[in-house]
């Protein structure tokens, strides 16, 4: 064990008697939501004292915490005590990303191990663990956070298929989650365009066979292109919105139906397909008649799906976001970042984990719970805004 420094007996005494008063509180009042602890690793202390079941097992989870913490204190020092509360009060800093920082304490492994005990306790992780989860499109934006959402939600054990047109990139995303999350996610990178119905065909089938029992479908891959008006709309951009956001998300479903299907036939299949949409789905606009038309009909497509397997467990959901900052629009002006950007002046937009926490949050309910439809908007905007989404 390393040695205390003097500084550190001294303060020994006092910050004992710190803790002693946070475990004894930890049976009052103040409470750790575990979805917040789930979802960005954050402590939320809530004034809901409430004798529920809920209730004491938040407050079983606080006095967990504190008993982890204090424990991190009497084995590593004040310091590393100290340290870790501050990465957890941060309000800039999710848990997840600051557990690698604290790899430079000698008692980092330990340290580590404790936290991420602490993390993946949660309900959350518990029903992630073990699933294989695909996502689409998983090369940037949206997809690329939801790859990390999952892995740092359940990290002990779940699969994960990351596809999309760029492999190289795909590649990085998947050496990045294994940097941070570690072995129990397993990831494979697959290069895939939703767009030809031929290369979704063959998906499922040229998976190694471990990755074969899929249990989430992530329909996230989608574009807009432009902002023309018909008549003057190119018909290339036309079918590529069409093939990519409509054709290809119902191929990918039709590629996957089958596996939950044939998962617990006496409760007529299990599974989840998550499907991201848009507010443009609702809302059509001057200007993006083809976006619109293509997040309507995956909008339709939804709920005729979830009436068609309403007698089973698969759970159809969708997710509407408002605007994200992502390449989207830069893929809308073909290529011009700067003009891209002018979309997000003035506004402070979603960032792309604020939809990735949403989807992870409705992949990870109670089997029975269908969080069936999603509209999530940044503060400022409460219908559409001309040349967004
Ligand atoms: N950003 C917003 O404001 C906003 C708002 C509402 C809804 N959405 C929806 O959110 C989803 C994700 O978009 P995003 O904002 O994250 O944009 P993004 O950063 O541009 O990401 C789009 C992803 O889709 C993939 N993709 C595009 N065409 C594909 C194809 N033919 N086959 C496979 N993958 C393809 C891209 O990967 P490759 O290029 O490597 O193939 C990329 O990973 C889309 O469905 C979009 O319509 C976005």
């Amino acid at each position: 064990m390393k040695p205390r420094a003097e500084g550190e007996e001294k303060a020994a005494a006092p910050a004992a008697c710190v803790w002693g008063m946070l475990l004894a509180c930890a049976g009052q009042s103040p409470m750790v939501s575990s979805t917040t602890l789930r979802t960005q690793g954050r402590w939320k202390i809530s004034s809901n004292s409430s004798g529920s079941k809920v209730g004491s097992c938040r407050r079983y989870i606080t006095l967990s915490l504190y008993s982890v913490l204090f424990s991190i204190h009497m084995l590593s020092g004040a310091k590393a005590a100290a340290h870790i509360i501050a990465q957890l009060v941060s309000p800039k800093q999710p848990l997840s990303r600051a557990i690698p920082r604290l790899s430079s304490h000698p008692f980092s492994r330990f340290n580590l191990n404790l936290v991420k005990r602490a993390m993946s306790a949660s309900a959350a992780a518990k029903r992630l663990e073990g699933k294989t989860i695909v996502i689409t499109g998983a090369s940037s934006g949206i997809g690329k956070s939801c790859a990390f959402e999952f892995a740092r939600t359940s990290p002990k054990n779940l699969k994960l298929i990351l596809t999309a047109r760029r492999i190289d990139t795909l590649k990085e995303v998947a050496a990045e989650i294994q940097k941070e999350v570690g072995d129990g996610v397993k990831v494979l990178p697959v290069q895939l365009d939703v767009s030809k119905p031929e290369e979704v065909r063959q998906f499922v089938p040229k998976l190694p066979e471990e990755f074969r029992d899929i249990h989430v479908l992530v329909n996230n891959a989608g574009l807009v292109k432009g902002l023309a008006r018909a008549p003057e709309i190119a018909e290339e951009d036309m079918n590529t919105m069409f093939n990519t956001n409509v054709t290809g998300l119902i191929n990918m479903t039709q590629a996957i139906l089958p596996i939950f299907k044939s998962r617990r036939k006496e409760e007529g299949g299990a599974g989840d397909v998550i499907n991201v949409g848009s507010i443009a789905g609702r809302e059509p606009y001057a200007g993006g008649s083809i976006y619109c038309a293509t997040k309507a009909a995956v909008r339709s497509f939804s709920d005729s799906l979830r009436k068609e397997t309403v007698d089973s467990r698969i759970r159809v959901i969708e997710i509407d976001p408002g605007q994200v900052e992502t390449e989207f629009s830069v893929v809308r002006f073909y290529g011009d970042a700067e003009k891209a950007k002018k979309v997000y002046e003035g506004v402070e937009p979603l960032t792309p984990d604020d939809i990735a926490e949403v989807v992870v949050f409705a992949a990870s309910r109670r089997e029975n719970v269908v969080i069936a439809d999603t509209l999530v908007f940044p503060s400022h905007q409460v219908s559409l805004l001309p040349t967004s989404f």
